[in-house]
């Protein structure tokens, strides 16, 4: 079926001398809703037909005679408004979500391409931080996203798993007298610990430094033992990431880190040679950036060590041979612009004309307050803890004393307070701009007021109860999802309230809502639209009494409707979309 974005373009292409997609692309909804559905802003035509724009609008208002849906033409301020049939207006919108259900959005944008999605990437040996899961949870969003606008997509935990923290933590084992028999026991904390352990031994005692050094050259020399500890520090560290990806839900389709690409090592270096990129520099090998104002890329070091720019040329080359991206992206924080800058830079040199298609996502920093009462990024390594397995835990038992004292008869209580809790942590990062700093402030994102999670959350479960009392009172059990039998039997004359006009209206702008996230490449607009769908709802169910009333399965009707696409959307942001509270 067209939407109406192309039934008007269809009536503007003559008069306009613009294509059908020019003026879908054109098209904007007004602000206010006696305004119209649509509106075509004339501004861009000035010029070209010599007119000011509410002339060219008036004259378009003249020549153009509403049809089948559209019942009035109305220019207005430079603008020509649409006006829809309100009926016909919830019709398709209730009929695409109870169509679509939990694919409603989808759209065939992506069809036949392929993006490659690098995120979360965390550094082995040590334990993720709080500020790791901004970048997880976008990574996680924009991967649902792609595949929702039909797009193949690839997720990849692109681990730190090579560099000299290994040979520190080597050491240490060592130095503690440690032994293989010992790796049974070893935790991810007494990893952490190594590493802690390390960096204060270090300033008392330089020398250890070189030995981490000599350590990591052993094991990029290929040392047998040396490669079974590293071996056993990077499988005790991945059983303890997907504990934490568990709790996000949160997956990847390939581990494939940099260690992965040391034996690719000599042909991408080979490569670069034979397109005169390397150039020898006090004995490291270096490719030299200055024409293009960037500063020189390290490939390889004085001591033949390679570094994780070479890792990165090689793991972007591995990737669109084996996966023919079309698009490749790095969602990192914005820390390391200028990483990703060098690495475009000499995939471009190279040659290779797909390094359009590869692109930095990068976003703002997470900041907390220290016990100073100043705002800093969480440290990991240097000890003072804000892991963020602590804070996921901390949200939970926060929620569950709340919920102990609010809802005693919930079952499955601590279940439920992981889900609040995750979904206020990735509710507070995702509802700012990706590229802002954010502030981390407890109480408000655990609130269930205001723009939190357990405020979204919560108007999925109010739309969810609804529909399991309609069921108990017909003596049914579970709950009614009356969508699923279609539009059939539906009156939909019988939404004239400005509520339920308003919330229709915000349940048709889900697909529109889906494509802007992916042009900004960011989670963000979904996740206030959660904020717009859960407002719209709580507005509708405030005016409108739904059980007992009159028009009680038309508005079941939309109540389902609503919860499908309030859902959808508290998953595509990895909010857990929960039923109960
Ligand atoms: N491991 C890196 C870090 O923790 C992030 C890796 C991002 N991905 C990449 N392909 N460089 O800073």
């Amino acid at each position: 079926m067209k939407t109406y974005k192309e039934e008007i373009a269809e009536l503007l292409v003559p008069h306009t001398g613009l294509t059908a997609q020019e003026i879908v692309w054109a098209i904007t909804l007004p602000q206010h809703l006696d305004h119209g559905d649509f509106a075509f802003p004339c501004f861009p035509l000035a010029k070209k037909l010599r007119k000011a724009p509410p002339a060219i609008a008036n004259d378009l208002a003249g020549l153009i005679k509403p049809v089948g849906a559209i019942t009035k033409v109305e220019a207005l301020n430079g603008y020509l408004n649409f006006f829809i049939d309100p009926a016909d207006f919830a019709k398709r919108t209730l009929g695409a979500i109870a169509l679509q259900g939990a694919a409603y959005g989808s759209s065939s944008r992506g069809a036949g391409k392929t993006v490659v999605i690098d995120y979360s990437s965390p550094n082995m040996g040590k334990e993720l931080a709080f500020h790791h899961l901004r970048g997880t949870m976008i990574g996680n969003s924009l991967g649902k996203l792609y595949k929702r606008a039909g797009y193949r997509v690839v997720r990849i935990n692109h681990l730190g798993d090579w560099g000299t923290s290994y040979g520190k933590l080597i050491v240490m084992f060592l130095r503690d007298g440690l032994k293989e028999s010992d790796l049974e026991a070893m935790t991810i904390e007494r990893l952490n610990a190594l590493y802690t352990a390390f960096s204060n031994a270090a300033k008392d005692d330089p020398a250890l430094e070189d030995q981490a050094r000599e350590a990591f050259q052993r094991l990029e020399a290929g040392d047998a033992r040396y490669r079974g500890l590293w071996q056993a520090f990077k499988d005790i560290t991945l059983k303890e990431l997907q504990r934490i990806y568990g709790f996000l839900d949160v997956e990847f389709d390939s581990y494939t880190g940099e260690a992965f690409f040391l034996d690719r090592m000599p042909a991408t270096m080979g490569l670069l040679a034979g397109k005169n990129l390397v150039k020898a520099s006090q004995g490291a090998e270096i490719v030299d950036l200055t024409e293009h104002n960037l500063p020189p890329v390290m490939l390889r070091k004085t001591d033949g060590a390679t570094l994780y720019i070479t890792r990165d040329i090689a793991a972007a080359i591995y990737r669109k041979e084996t996966y023919a991206f079309d698009r490749c992206l790095y969602v990192v924080d914005n820390g390391q612009s200028l990483h990703f800058q060098q690495l475009i830079k000499v995939l471009e040199l190279a040659g290779f004309d797909w390094y359009k298609g590869v692109e930095h996502v990068p976003f703002g920093l997470v900041l907390i307050k220290s016990e100073e009462g100043g705002w800093e990024k969480g440290k990991t390594r240097s000890g003072q803890s804000s892991l963020l397995k602590d804070v996921i835990e901390g949200a939970q038992e926060k929620i569950l004393g709340i919920i102990r004292e609010k809802n005693p008869e919930a079952t499955n209580k601590e279940g439920l307070a992981l889900q609040i809790g995750v979904g206020a942590l990735v509710f507070s990062e995702l509802k700012n701009r990706r590229l802002n700093d954010i502030r981390f402030e407890w109480d408000k994102a655990l609130s269930f007021e205001g723009d939190s999670g357990p405020y979204v959350q919560n108007a999925h479960v109010r739309l969810c109860s609804i529909l399991r009392k309609s069921a108990e009172r017909a003596g049914r059990t579970g709950a009614d999802h009356p969508a699923q039998a279609g539009v059939g039997g539906i009156d939909f004359t019988k939404f004239p309230e400005p509520q339920a006009q308003s919330l229709i209206r915000t349940l048709s702008l889900f697909p529109d809502k889906v494509g802007t996230a992916i042009e900004a490449n960011d989670p963000c607009p979904m996740a206030q639209y959660a904020l717009e769908i859960a407002e719209g709802a709580h507005g509708f169910i405030h005016s409108c009494r739904v059980l007992g009333s009159v028009e009680e399965k038309d508005r079941l009707f939309l109540i389902d409707c609503a919860r499908i696409a309030l859902g959808q959307t508290l998953d595509l942001i990895g909010v857990p979309p929960i039923e109960e509270m």
